[in-house]
């Protein structure tokens, strides 16, 4: 059986195309990582894997905030209007947060990652993106024994979303 991860409109609302980039990079990931067996196998992990699987992919790469006075960040004055740019793919990544930061470790926790942002301006849709998340990879891992991806991925040309565009890949129930 044949199928096709959900393709990303660009009008698409907010929150509809990170949550479709989270699924098709987290199954790209578990396939990458021969892990689809061992989340079936170990479904109690679910809540702690789909953290680990969100630092993994971190689908929203960054946001922009204007500074509104001076300040100083590890070492880098800012001055009041600079515009800073809050990489949250690096942050995920960050080796003095992060133990083997570029691994995939589905037990990791704690996991202080900042794909949802930080703050007041956090992601307001972030336990129902967990949510539908957890349910729907829930779901797959039911009827699926292995999930394969069976040809090339088609990303998305963007620096604000990692997504992707087409993923083939072939189920087994
Ligand atoms: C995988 C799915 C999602 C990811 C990775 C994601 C990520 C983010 C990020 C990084 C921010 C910026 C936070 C900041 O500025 O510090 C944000 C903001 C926001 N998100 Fe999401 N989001 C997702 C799903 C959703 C969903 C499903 C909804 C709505 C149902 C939603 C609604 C919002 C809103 C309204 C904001 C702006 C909050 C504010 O400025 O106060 N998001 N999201």
């Amino acid at each position: 059986m044949s199928m096709i991860a959900p393709v990303q409109p660009a009008e698409a609302p907010t929150g509809a195309v990170p949550g479709s980039g989270w699924l098709s990079g987290s199954i790209q990931a578990l396939h990458d990582q021969g892990r689809w067996g061992w989340l079936r196998e170990n479904r109690e992990q679910l809540p702690v894997a789909v953290d680990e699987l969100i630092r993994f992919v971190s689908p929203v790469m960054h946001f922009r905030r204007t500074a509104t006075q001076d300040t100083e960040l590890q070492g880098q004055h800012i001055r009041a209007g600079d515009k800073v740019v809050m990489w949250y793919s690096a942050a995920n990544r960050d080796p003095a947060v992060f133990a083997d930061p570029h691994s995939l470790d589905l037990t990791r926790n704690p996991n202080p990652r900042l794909a949802f942002g930080v703050g007041p301006h956090i992601c307001l849709g972030s336990h129902l993106a967990k949510l539908e998340m957890r349910v729907m990879l829930d779901d797959m891992l039911s009827r699926f024994s292995s999930v394969e991806v069976t040809g090339d991925v088609e990303r998305m040309g963007s620096n604000f979303i990692n997504g992707i565009h087409h993923l083939p890949v072939r189920v087994a129930a």
